[in-house]
């Protein structure tokens, strides 16, 4: 019986301001799942958090897009937003966009990555969580992962992985979908993904036997709201070992403290900063972005003790590397390129001041 991951999540108010999530709203999110397993509508379930985002990771039997799946998931941000709104937490239910659900959770602020698997008689699954960045994130790990034989060794040394993979991109613009096939199209790829903030990367799939390898959350709260909301805060699930990457392959790319869209305000580039969960509060400036990697021994779907693989002195200069790249970054104030270009800033003055100041230009 093929198994259905899903990540869901949501930001539904932060503790304090947009640092942190409320212990009451994690344990209502764990009480949650707990009773839809002992409903049967999943076989397991366990509620996250990163920086100010509730991750819910379900596995269960019912595909993806279910829409019983959707519906829980929705009303368990609804009522996590009661409890938000009751302890007076900032932003409560920032990410829920639409009045009522109505069939897919997609289009209505939340993120989510599904897919569908069949289980390996051992199954490990990264779920990584990402706090105060953007969708698109995570293109660049990916394609370490999955396509860099200076990260993944295993694209040269394992039959497995020789084949390479194939990416499905997403152009969040124009809303179309392109499968480019590494490594032979490698250069016509990263010209796409290069560009996250408009191109990113929504599946691999290893070209050898077919399955899905990863699968990543590309909703874009700002194209939904149609203004800025809040940042999108990502997610993407990974399978590990065998035909796919080994985890030290799938965590490599984070030894670099990456530069990423998000931070304060939404408006700045800053260093992805990788954290173990207790550790991914943002607090200098809103940030730096966070991301932490959860691994999972699935079995029968049971999702087991979650591994933080990112709890690890081995990530530390990651870090420090971070804290220095945005002690750099931070002495540029407001000017590019650490805010943003003017057309990609979340927040900005300028139809205003352009507005008021429009008779003082003179031509020179
Ligand atoms: C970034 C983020 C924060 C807020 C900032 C201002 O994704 O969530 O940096 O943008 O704290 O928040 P407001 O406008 O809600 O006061
Ligand atoms: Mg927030
Ligand atoms: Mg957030």
């Amino acid at each position: 019986m093929p198994q259905t991951l899903s990540v869901i999540k949501a930001d539904i108010g932060g503790w304090v301001g947009h640092s942190a999530m409320h212990p009451e709203i994690l344990a209502y999110g764990n009480e949650a799942l707990a009773q839809a397993v002992q409903a049967g509508l999943l076989i397991d379930g366990q509620a996250h958090a990163c920086g100010d985002d509730l991750f819910l990771i379900m596995s269960h039997d019912r595909g993806q897009d279910s829409e019983a799946v959707h519906k829980f998931a929705w009303e368990t941000f609804s009522s996590g937003t009661e409890i938000a709104k009751r302890l007076g937490l900032y932003g409560a239910g920032q990410d829920l966009l639409a009045d009522a659900f109505s069939g897919n959770i997609r289009g209505m602020g939340p993120g989510s990555a599904e897919m569908e698997i069949a289980e390996r008689p051992s199954e490990p699954v990264i779920v990584f969580m990402g706090d105060k960045t953007s969708a698109g994130a995570f293109n660049l790990p990916l394609y370490k992962m999955f396509a860099d034989p200076f990260n993944t060794s295993g694209l040269v040394l394992a039959e497995a992985l020789h084949q390479g993979f194939a990416f499905e991109v997403h152009d969040l613009r124009e809303n179309t979908k392109i499968v480019l096939q590494a490594p032979e199209e490698l250069y016509d790829l990263l010209i796409f993904i290069g560009s996250p903030g408009r191109f990113a990367i929504k599946r691999v799939v290893a070209r050898a036997t077919g399955e899905v390898a990863a699968v990543s959350s590309t909703d874009k709260l700002s194209s939904i709201a149609g203004r800025y909301v809040g940042k999108d805060d990502p997610t993407v699930i990974v399978r590990c070992q065998g035909n796919f990457p080994a985890v030290g392959e799938v965590l490599e790319p984070f030894a670099t403290a990456w530069l990423v869209e998000g931070f304060m305000r939404g408006s700045h580039y800053g260093p992805w900063m990788p954290t173990s969960e207790a550790q991914a509060r943002p607090g200098r400036f809103d940030g730096p972005p966070r991301v932490v990697a959860l691994g999972f021994q699935l079995a029968d779907g049971k999702l087991g003790l979650s591994r933080d693989l990112f709890d690890d002195p081995s990530f530390d200069n990651a870090r420090a590397e971070a804290n220095q790249v945005t002690d750099y970054l931070r002495k540029h104030g407001p000017f590019e390129p650490h805010r943003l270009p003017l057309d990609e800033l979340e927040y900005t003055t300028m139809p205003a001041v352009a507005s008021k100041l429009q008779a003082r230009w003179i031509g020179i």
